[in-house]
């Protein structure tokens, strides 16, 4: 990236979560739970022009790491997604998030009637029919998610 595009500083240790599907960032920070009270410094970045697609979202958090669970919670809202992470100032990992083909626990499902929704201890597991747009399948009803149905959970 050139100065001239440089938009918000470097982080010295934390992790950035750059190419977040554009309009999506404000999603990513309520996945990890970020309040804005915690002490760390966030930047957040939204509909910035990229090269590889037309807009897109970063999250910067100092101080911090993501955890297998948040990283799925983000694959399924932005698929090009990818995790660096900083150490001294340097990128010491890059890794693009990947959504597993089959989801169990991080999600509910959408149809109150499904089998998952009643008491029985039933864990949740849907097979991704479609990454972009989001299509997931529950295994148990049948039920079909899209993203506005994710999105209101999180
Ligand atoms: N970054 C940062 N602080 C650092 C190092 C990098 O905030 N100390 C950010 C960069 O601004 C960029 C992302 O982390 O948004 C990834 O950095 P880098 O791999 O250097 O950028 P690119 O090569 O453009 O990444 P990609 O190929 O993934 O687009
Ligand atoms: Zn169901």
């Amino acid at each position: 990236m050139s100065e001239m595009e440089l938009r918000v500083s470097k982080i010295k240790d934390g992790t950035v979560i750059d190419h977040i599907t554009g309009g999506h960032a404000l999603d990513v920070v309520k996945i990890l739970g970020i309040t804005g009270r915690e002490k760390r410094v966030i930047t957040i970045a939204i509909n910035v022009p990229s090269k590889l697609y037309r807009m897109k979202d970063i999250v910067k958090i100092e101080g911090r790491e993501l955890n297998p669970q948040e990283v799925h919670k983000i694959a399924l809202l932005a698929p090009h997604a990818t995790i660096n992470i900083i150490r001294g100032y340097k990128v010491t990992k890059k890794q693009r998030v990947k959504l597993p083909k089959v989801i169990e626990n991080i999600i509910k499902c959408a149809n109150p009637a499904c089998i998952s929704n009643s008491n029985e201890p039933v864990q949740t597991k849907f097979y991704v029919d479609s990454e972009e747009p989001l299509l997931l399948k529950c295994h148990y009803c049948g039920f079909i998610m899209e993203k506005k149905d994710v999105l209101e959970q999180f």
